[in-house]
């Protein structure tokens, strides 16, 4: 895409607590600068966001993407899967992170039933993740080889479409649960021939969901385009890991989750200290009275 000189991000914001994007990342991140990534092997990072102040910190600790993933449902809402997360949940999920966030490609999932209808309902419904949510491309879960034509669509249509193959989570029913998927020959060339031809259809980038790290390295190695693994082994072009499982705030995180800090404990402690000391009635005191 562009040939334009897009280092040197300066941190305009309030210094302090978060240190600031590293130097010479990108400024605005752009579909094209993905491939750019791609080809220069500058490993791409992701993570879901669903609100405005953890979308400014992800901007703020200078991560690529932003994705308002539907697991939003799982996450935010408490839902056991994905299933029921609707198109207005998504908008205001991803309203609230384009509003926090600058510098990030802001990227936001269709959920259940909004792609698998007709293309006319899913360009319909994308078209609203953009115009109402600020999204500057669109996800879809891409196993099932019906949604191609509608990837064409929206891709004809201007909005960027990022695939997602291997584990699909608005699959669950069908593949009994959350399990790894491509093991074995055939279902290894299966996942690889349905990357190529979601690809074909003009994905932008391809997420790999659960997938052995030599199939997710053998599909990297094999597409133009960039693939984000999540539990997918070190040699994907880019990485997302779900913002709850990164910060520790989710109870039984997935294997392949590293926890980079524990907010559980954190959260647990300041909420019983809040609850003690207004119980002692030692909250709140002169300093945070008016007289
Ligand atoms: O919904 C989501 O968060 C996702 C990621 C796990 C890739 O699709």
């Amino acid at each position: 895409m562009s040939g334009q000189d897009n280092t040197n991000a300066t941190d305009t914001t309030t210094p302090g607590k978060v240190p600031p994007a590293p130097k010479g990342t990108l400024k605005k991140v752009r579909v094209g600068h993905l491939q750019e990534m791609k080809a220069s092997g500058r490993p791409i990072t992701v993570v879901t966001a669903y609100d405005a102040p953890t979308a400014a910190l992800a901007d703020k600790a200078g991560l690529d993407v932003l994705l308002v993933g539907d697991s939003v449902g799982n996450t935010v809402h408490g839902f056991e899967t994905t299933l029921p997360v609707t198109m207005d949940m998504m908008i205001l999920h991803t309203a609230a992170v384009a509003r926090g966030a600058q510098r990030p490609l802001i990227v936001a999932d269709l959920p259940f039933m909004t792609f698998q209808v007709s293309v006319e309902k899913t360009l319909e419904n994308a078209g609203r993740l953009v115009s109402k949510g600020g999204a500057e491309a669109v996800k879809l879960e891409t196993n099932d080889p019906h949604v191609l034509s509608s990837v064409e669509r929206l891709v004809s249509a201007g909005i960027p479409v990022m695939g997602h193959v291997g584990l699909t989570p608005q699959s669950v029913n069908a593949t009994s649960g959350y399990r790894v998927q491509g093991r074995g020959e055939d279902a290894a060339k299966a996942l690889l021939e349905q990357s190529l031809r979601v690809q074909e259809a003009g994905a932008f980038a391809i997420v790999l969901e659960l997938v052995p790290a030599t199939l997710a390295q053998q599909v990297t190695e094999r597409l133009s385009v960039p693939t984000i693994g999540i539990g997918a082994g070190v040699h994907c072009d880019g990485q997302v890991l779900v913002f709850h499982d990164l910060v520790g705030l989710t109870e039984s995180p997935p294997r392949f989750a590293r926890k980079y800090m524990d907010m559980r404990a954190g959260v647990l402690r300041g909420l019983r200290k809040f609850a003690r000391d207004v119980r002692e009635k030692s909250y709140p005191d002169t300093g945070h009275s008016y007289e």
